[in-house]
């Protein structure tokens, strides 16, 4: 496999919940140059079902292929968790996932075992953080679903009195299992960590599967001897949607990571058009 160590990484999400990865990633790799798809004509994926998710997913993960990106980062739980076997088959490239990472941290970091996930339908169907925990010994894993979240965040939305109220609902099932462990599985939901700690209280640990990937992306591009040494920074932000909506939201949601101003290299939005 030769790949070009300039070209950029691909990082995939359903929506504005993968730019979570997306701003780990350059946190810790500034140089590096970044194609982000966000699908939000199809946002949110997490009520459909796993095979119409693998499909959106695969689909918008071959157009960054073909692109040329060096490696590929599924910046979203509920993609990973449809697509995870299949992608890491179908493309020669290395391919990134947000589910084993976080898992893996969560299952380090608790003290009692008790740990909960916060996730979408799709992931929770999908059965997979029980997959990645269930070598651990003693963990025992509640999941809480929390649909609305989501939508939330695809609005901008990060605070309010609905925000909070769906917050205690969703997160009631994870107080009563006393979990001192909280995975984020979701890559949304880091953007809602305010509310999320607020109403879980100061003796939880959140683990965010963004940040996680984002660790997980740095290995596997240092790995494969793909870290790049020169630096250009350019960010090109591709979405099946609206152009001028997903600046706007992005810049609502992340603030400076997604703003000419203040990065280095070339800044773009462009619309996509991917067919499933
Ligand atoms: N950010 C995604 C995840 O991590 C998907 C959210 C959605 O589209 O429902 O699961």
């Amino acid at each position: 496999m030769s790949v070009d160590i300039s070209a950029p990484i691909g990082i995939f999400d359903s929506g504005f919940g993968g730019l979570t990865v997306a701003r780990a990633i350059v946190d810790q790799l500034p140089g590096e140059d970044i194609i982000y798809l966000g699908d939000t004509a199809r946002a949110p994926y997490g009520p459909r079902p796993i095979a119409q998710v693998r499909q959106y997913a695969l689909a918008c993960l071959d157009a960054l292929v073909d692109m040329g990106v060096k490696a590929l980062v599924i910046a979203c739980n509920s993609a990973s968790a449809a697509v995870l076997a299949d992608a890491r088959e179908r493309y020669s490239i290395p391919v990134v996932e947000v589910i084993f990472p976080a898992a893996h941290r969560a299952v380090r970091v608790s003290r009692t075992g008790k740990i909960a996930v916060l996730s979408t339908q799709a992931t929770a169907t999908s059965g997979a953080y029980n997959d990645a925990v269930a070598a651990a010994v003693g963990v025992e894993l509640t999941t809480a679903v929390c649909p609305r979240f989501v939508e939330f965040v695809e609005e901008g939305i990060t605070g309010g009195e609905e925000l909070l109220h769906a917050a205690q609902e969703y997160l009631a099932p994870v107080i009563e299992s006393k979990a001192d462990t909280v995975i984020l599985g979701c890559t949304h939901y880091p953007l809602l960590s305010g509310v999320i700690s607020y109403v879980l209280g100061d003796d939880v640990t959140l683990v965010s599967s963004a940040e996680e990937c984002a660790n997980a992306a740095y290995a596997v591009l240092a790995d494969h001897g793909l870290l790049r040494s020169e630096t250009t920074g350019h960010r090109r932000f591709l979405t099946t949607g609206n152009p001028q909506r997903f600046e706007l939201i992005a810049s609502r949601l992340l603030g400076d990571f997604v703003s000419a101003d203040t990065v280095g290299g070339k800044l773009s939005y462009e619309h996509i058009k991917v067919e499933p």
